[in-house]
């Protein structure tokens, strides 16, 4: 995704320093490979990717807090959801939500190919409908869907969020924009980070890790 294209974007961490990061953190499986190379044949951009830095951090908070279930909003070519799924346990289930038909396919195709791609099932259609349909209690979400939407998805999500499980918000800096909003989506995203700073449900720490993720535990 080219956010802000001909605007200017503050560069959250240094461009080398995230190489460095990268080179020191886990590689992904064969299948997340696989999976990388596969989007890349077959989509124009895959910037929308999570990549290795925050999916690896996916993954160890799945293991760390030992979740059994988790919701996704927002799946793309299913990087982040197999990446999670590699952590859950075999009864572990991954929810995930995604509205474009040809991402549904590719993302589909991929958990079909790959062992821990049945704990995955993907939820088609608007997830701004879609996730007030869900039954049952998660461990964990990962948020990153549209972002207008994130106070929906943090609000539902809430609901539906185990007490002590986790909400992990991506592109909460949006590329600094946040700072001084000039666009409704990052003045979304500063509401929402208002929102969950002020909610006294939740303890949370911003990482100014990538394009900024929150991790947001319900007390
Ligand atoms: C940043 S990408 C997700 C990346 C993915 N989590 C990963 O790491 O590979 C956001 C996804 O949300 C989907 N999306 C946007 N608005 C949506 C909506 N209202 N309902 C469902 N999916 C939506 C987009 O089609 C896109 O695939």
């Amino acid at each position: 995704m080219k956010k802000h294209r001909g605007k200017p974007i503050v560069q959250i961490t240094d461009p080398e320093i995230d190489r460095y990061s990268e080179n020191h953190t886990t590689p992904e499986s064969e299948a997340l490979k696989e999976l990388i190379k596969s989007s890349d044949e077959a989509l124009e951009y895959i910037d929308m990717l999570s990549g290795r830095i925050v999916g690896q951090f996916l993954k160890m908070m799945v293991q760390i807090s030992k979740a059994k279930r988790i919701l996704e909003i927002g799946t793309f070519t299913g990087y982040s959801a197999l990446m999670m799924a590699e952590a859950l346990p075999e009864d572990g289930e991954m929810v995930t939500l995604e509205m474009n038909y040809k991402y549904q396919e590719i993302a589909q195709n991929h958990f079909d190919s790959f062992p821990n791609g049945s704990k995955i099932k993907v939820i088609k259609g608007n997830a701004q409908k879609t996730i007030t349909t869900l039954e049952g209690e998660f461990d964990m979400v990962y948020l990153d869907g549209d972002k207008l939407q994130y106070e929906h998805y943090y609000g539902e999500s809430m609901k539906r969020l185990k007490q002590g499980g986790l909400i992990i918000a991506d592109n909460v800096l949006w590329d600094g924009m946040v700072l001084d909003p000039e666009d409704s989506k990052s003045r979304a995203i500063k509401n929402f980070n208002a929102l969950v700073a002020k909610d006294e449900r939740v303890e949370q720490v911003l990482l100014p890790v990538r394009d900024g993720v929150s991790v947001i535990r319900k007390k």
